[in-house]
């Protein structure tokens, strides 16, 4: 934390503190927070919503709607509220009681940061509240800052980054929740009394059974763009916590942080301990409102590299998986540059000398080609790459090692592991991790990043997976008194990792890829460009698993891609063009072995993909209105992305069940202009096929939005997809 902003102005000086009400807005353009903090007393939550001024916030306070509650209350204050924030202070004293010491506002590029610096009464414990709310997007960040003096370290058990209140009421929250092929699937629930628990210990990876993110409506049920409702993303990507906890008549309280059980984090006196940004955002266009606030926050603030479109790729693994060599490489790259694809990355299998890597069990850490089955090398791949005018990426698990490894074989204590302890082993029955707090372990894998970026400069994508869970509850480098600290110290070590890289390699496109969805989270976002969403392709299940990440990801993000015919995951049979309506709604890709496909589908791959190119800024970059949810049984399932100018629009609809007589609903657009007349063109009709009846019509706004329009949906699996541009 930069000295200028936590040095302590007095309120006197602060302009937008009401001298009477201490009251500070923080606030965006079309939000704000409302805190109380008055010296010598806990800093209170009093309003978030729509936008307010301090006027507005005594008109608030006079309708009742001050809710005036401890903003980040502390465990042991007599008050009992749920802590988020619980502290062993060194002389065995379990309490800890914080009181606002004064108040700062910094200007920066886009945003106002305030910061609200807070000490315990008694202890030298000191804690900033920080908020940074930003000027074009509706999203404010919060996190605190937690340092002392005391003589010795002091043990935070609880260490949240942020807590919101909501009253009470028909309030709903919507979280993520799943497995390994079958992650984001949403959860809709009515808050009830007691808690509510979202939690991940992966350790390593928290995307894949839980969601660190979390949306409430509090206007009851959810609806997509009508009804007040909040979201919370935790920027963190290690082990967290969301606790909605309602244990009065007024309140229902959001706490979110990083999770430190079973053990606390021991902090040495003098250290300053940034918790994770919590991201909130508040609309009151409904859910859909909150998404699109995270969108255009995750693309112009958050994400590496976030306002850029991303290639059209196909990626090795459903097509051969670890069946790599280099006559396979080259026929797979010429295929999907003759189908239009720009990039070609070749997944898992292509490394290891003494241990190759033939399937899961072996080789991780060693990072050099295989020269038995690449005899050219990398070089050889490059120059396929080049013949074919496409770009090549490569599959790297930069924090796994196996033992049958020659890196383990020189560095067996660089794994994470108990002393005294047998090895847990993950993936293979034989995967290890890195132990990513070592100091070492970092530079060997900046190291090897970096040989291989220099001496291949060409190389222009990375997939970064992340296969393993922490199952070796032990670091080998922290010290005995710091064992616990490994849950948070692997990922600041990981967070180190990718500066690093970052600063040296900003242009090359990483994506972070965690055993399918796994690292699907706010945290890594500032140092990776997309994320592979699911190692299920089946386009059926993958519309309800894109479904739910599209709550709080941006479709330039997401890794889409069109697999087998016979789905390897679910065995599913689905028709070529439904596969490429499904993963068309964002980031294209493929993951097939095109030599396995007919002419006939090649064709049809080559026309999808020209379609897609056509309407990739839109799709990828444009606003995106969810218009029939899979989750509700219609048998159809719609969405549609407009441009900020609502000059151009896509729409795509899929049938997901058929039976005769069948009610399919009208469609109604959203987004668009309601003034404007809109022509719309029917894009990836197979050939021989006839569009629909509204290829070529012009349409109003008004009429698709508010009349609706029918979409020809004759039979399981069909799917339509229309472009949709202002006259
Ligand atoms: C993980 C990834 C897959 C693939 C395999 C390779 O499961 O999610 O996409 O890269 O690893 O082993």
């Amino acid at each position: 934390m930069k000295k200028a902003i936590s040095a302590i102005l007095m309120f006197s000086c602060i302009a937008f503190a009401s001298a009477a009400a201490k009251d500070i807005v923080i606030s965006t353009p079309g939000t704000a927070l409302v805190l109380n903090a008055e010296e010598g007393m806990p800093l209170k939550f009093c309003y978030y919503g729509d936008f307010t001024t301090l006027s507005g916030m005594k008109q608030l306070r006079a309708a009742g709607d001050a809710i005036d509650k401890n903003a980040y209350p502390s465990f042991g204050t007599g008050n009992l509220a749920l802590p988020a924030l619980a502290v062993t202070h060194n002389d065995g004293n379990i309490t800890t009681d914080l009181i606002v010491t004064g108040v700062s506002s910094t200007e920066e590029a886009g945003s106002v940061l305030t910061v609200i610096s807070t000490k315990d009464k008694v202890y030298p414990l000191y804690v900033d509240m920080c908020y940074r709310a930003y000027k074009d997007t509706d999203v404010i960040e919060m996190w605190t800052v937690i340092r002392h003096t005391e003589k010795k370290p002091v043990v935070m058990d609880r260490f949240d980054s942020g807590c919101l209140y909501f009253r009470r009421g028909d309030v709903w929250v919507s979280h993520l929740d799943g497995e390994w092929a079958a992650e984001t699937s949403i959860v809709t629930e009515p808050l009830k009394a007691g808690m509510l628990t979202v939690r991940s210990y992966d350790g390593a990876r928290n995307g894949q059974m839980s969601h660190g993110e979390i949306m409430v409506s509090l206007d009851g049920k959810p609806r997509e763009n009508e009804g007040r409702a909040v979201g919370a993303a935790l920027c963190w990507s290690g082990d967290y916590e969301l606790r909605v906890n309602t244990d009065d008549n007024r309140t229902h309280s959001l706490y979110a942080g990083i999770c430190a059980e079973p053990v606390g984090y021991v902090l040495d006196p003098h250290m300053d301990f940034e918790t994770p940004h919590l991201a909130v955002s508040y609309s009151n266009e409904g859910i859909g409102g909150v998404s699109r606030n995270f969108h255009r926050y995750a693309r112009g603030t958050r994400m590496h590299n976030g306002s850029a479109c991303r290639d059209i790729l196909l990626n090795s693994w459903e097509g051969v998986y670890f069946n790599i060599n280099q006559e396979g490489m080259d026929g797979m790259m010429s295929d999907i540059a003759s189908m239009g694809g720009e990039l070609f990355v070749m997944d898992d299998g292509w490394f290891g000398r003494k241990y190759p890597r033939n399937d899961d069990t072996s080789s991780l850490g060693d990072w050099v080609v295989d020269m038995r089955k690449l005899p050219d090398g990398i070089d050889g791949l490059l120059a396929s790459a080049r013949k074919y005018g496409i770009k090549f990426g490569i599959w790297l698990e930069p924090e796994a090692i196996s033992p049958a490894s020659e890196l383990f074989e020189k560095h067996p204590d660089w794994a994470l592991k108990a002393t005294k302890r047998d090895y847990n082993y993950g993936r293979g029955g034989t995967q290890l991790l890195l132990d990513l707090t070592n100091p070492a372990v970092q530079d060997c894998i900046v190291n090897m990043v970096d040989t291989l970026l220099t001496s291949y400069p060409e190389i222009a994508y990375i997939k970064w997976d992340a296969n393993g869970a922490v199952r070796n509850f032990g670091s080998p480098y922290l010290k005995a008194d710091k064992q616990g600290n490994m849950f948070v110290d692997y990922h600041r070590g990981l967070e180190s990792v990718m500066k690093r890289i970052r600063s040296k390699y900003p242009g090359i496109v990483i994506q972070a890829c965690g055993g399918g969805g796994g690292r699907i989270n706010y945290g890594v976002m500032p140092y990776f460009d997309e994320y592979w969403v699911s190692d299920n392709t089946d386009a059926y299940q993958r519309l309800f698993i894109q479904w739910g990440t599209s709550y709080f990801y941006p479709s330039n993000s997401l890794g889409q891609h069109v697999s087998a015919e016979k789905n390897h995951q679910t065995g599913r049979v689905i028709p070529l063009k439904f596969r490429f309506d499904v993963a068309m709604t964002g980031r294209l890709g493929m993951e097939i072995q095109p030599k396995d496909m007919s002419a006939e589908d090649k064709d049809f791959a080559r026309k999808a993909i020209r379609d897609y190119k056509s309407i990739r800024p839109v799709v990828q970059l444009g606003n995106q209105y969810r218009l029939i949810s899979p989750y509700e049984g219609k048998n159809v399932a719609s969405m549609m992305y407009v441009t900020d100018d609502k000059s151009r629009a896509v729409f795509f609809a899929y049938k997901m069940e058929h039976y005769m007589f069948q009610q399919v609903p009208r469609f109604m657009a959203a987004g668009l202009d309601a003034g404007r007349n809109y022509r719309i063109r029917e894009l990836t009709v197979p050939e021989g096929e006839k569009p629909s009846g509204l290829d070529g019509a012009v349409i109003s706004g008004a009429i698709l939005m508010n009349t609706g329009f029918e979409v020809p949906l004759d039979r399981e699996y069909a799917s339509r997809v229309y472009e949709l541009t202002a006259e």
